[in-house]
């Protein structure tokens, strides 16, 4: 199957809050110059707050992690498990078409998606609500045939029962994951044949189902609030810092692009031979008035400009950036000089508006009036 962007995009994407400090929480658990190692989890959240991975999402993910947009475009086409086309509003349902679950009706369940959904896989219903596709095997072999609806899994479906979960998700109800048979788990069909004392005092439901049932967010968006990632290795933003001044930030990678291909510092190493050496920057424009540190001790939040992640911002400090009205007062000439020596990220003070959204956050303005800004200004 072609996996590519879709045709319609949002205009932006930023996390929740609360969906950002857990990213950020994610970016911490790395060494340093390893934090495109999160991508994966990155991704998925954003996946998991919107429903599907729109392109200003992926890119988002990108700044944040200091990598090339190609190479977070690899990871989210390459695997199947990220959406790249919207959803349905309600579920998104994937049927498990391989070889269990093909010989006991997963033809029929799929005939079910394409009545009551959509003919076509990757589809939204008439009403926005529900999407499907077919999947591979889902591991639930034994209680075949399965789907996943939202985040669990149903199994031993019939059609007529496919139909029911879906009617019940379209009223706001949120039917109990598992087997769908009256089977508790996978034992056989016709009960236990063994270890028969399993069954008393056991919980209503198997473990899984019952994890379902208790967290109740089989096709909850998820906005970061749930249960936020403890990273005790990180101070907290009050805490004193250490007299070198290390801030509580995730560090950026310093992984930081080697080239102008987008390669890292980390993947430098495995793609140097018999490559010609990254070219110099380019001396052009005029370089801007810099600091060898932020004025009392404290930088200003570079990344409240849209399109600057964690990389850039730390690009920005070893240039001697460190504050909106450092920016904000950038000439022609000296964007031109910024632009050429943002290695890996050359162009973006004009690209992304910078001067513009650095004017409107020196003058105490919010993040949304930057980009309100920034946008007006294209
Ligand atoms: S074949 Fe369907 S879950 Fe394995």
């Amino acid at each position: 199957m072609l996996r590519r962007l879709h045709k319609d995009q949002p205009e932006s994407f930023a996390f929740t809050p609360a969906n950002l400090a857990w990213a950020r929480g994610q970016i911490s658990k790395y060494p340093e110059g390893w934090q495109a190692s999160a991508i994966i989890p990155l991704l998925w959240r954003a996946q998991e707050q919107e429903g599907w991975l729109s392109r200003p999402a992926i890119e988002h993910v990108a700044d944040m992690l200091g990598m090339a947009y190609i190479r977070a475009l690899e990871v989210a086409t390459f695997y199947f498990m990220f959406q790249l086309q919207p959803v349905g509003s309600v579920a998104h349902v994937q049927v498990c078409g391989t070889t269990s679950c093909m010989i006991c009706g997963a033809e029929d369940l799929v005939a079910v998606c394409k009545e009551l959904i959509a003919k076509q896989p990757h589809t939204l219903s008439d009403d926005g609500k529900f999407s499907w596709e077919e999947v591979e095997c889902l591991g639930a072999c034994a209680n075949a045939p399965m789907a996943q609806i939202g985040k669990d899994y149903y199994e031993d479906l019939t059609p007529e029962k496919l139909r029911h979960l879906i009617a019940a998700f379209s009223h706001g109800e949120i039917p109990v994951p598992g087997p769908q048979n009256g089977r508790y788990a996978a034992e056989p069909a016709g009960g236990l044949t063994s270890l028969t004392d399993f069954a008393k005092g056991r919980a209503r439901y198997n473990a899984s189902a019952q994890a379902a049932v208790d967290l109740a967010d089989t096709v909850r968006r998820i906005d970061g609030t749930e249960a936020p990632l403890t990273t005790p290795w990180v101070p907290k933003p009050d805490a004193p810092q250490a007299a070198t001044g290390t801030p509580s930030e995730p560090k950026p990678g310093a992984g930081a692009v080697a080239d102008a291909t987008g390669v890292t510092v980390q993947e430098a190493p495995a793609v140097a031979k018999g490559r010609p050496k990254p070219s110099p920057a380019a001396e052009v424009g005029v370089k801007p008035a810099t600091l060898d540190a932020p004025r009392g001790g404290t930088g200003d939040d570079l990344t409240l400009i849209l399109g600057v992640g964690t990389k850039l911002a730390a690009l920005c400090h070893k240039l001697g950036v460190y504050h909106f009205d450092q920016i904000a007062a950038w000439t022609p000439d000296e964007i031109a000089w910024v632009d050429a020596n943002l290695q890996g990220f050359k162009g973006r003070v004009s690209r992304d508006k910078w001067v513009v959204q650095a004017k409107v956050l020196a003058a105490g303005g919010s993040a949304a009036d930057a980009e309100a800004a920034a946008r007006a200004a294209t």
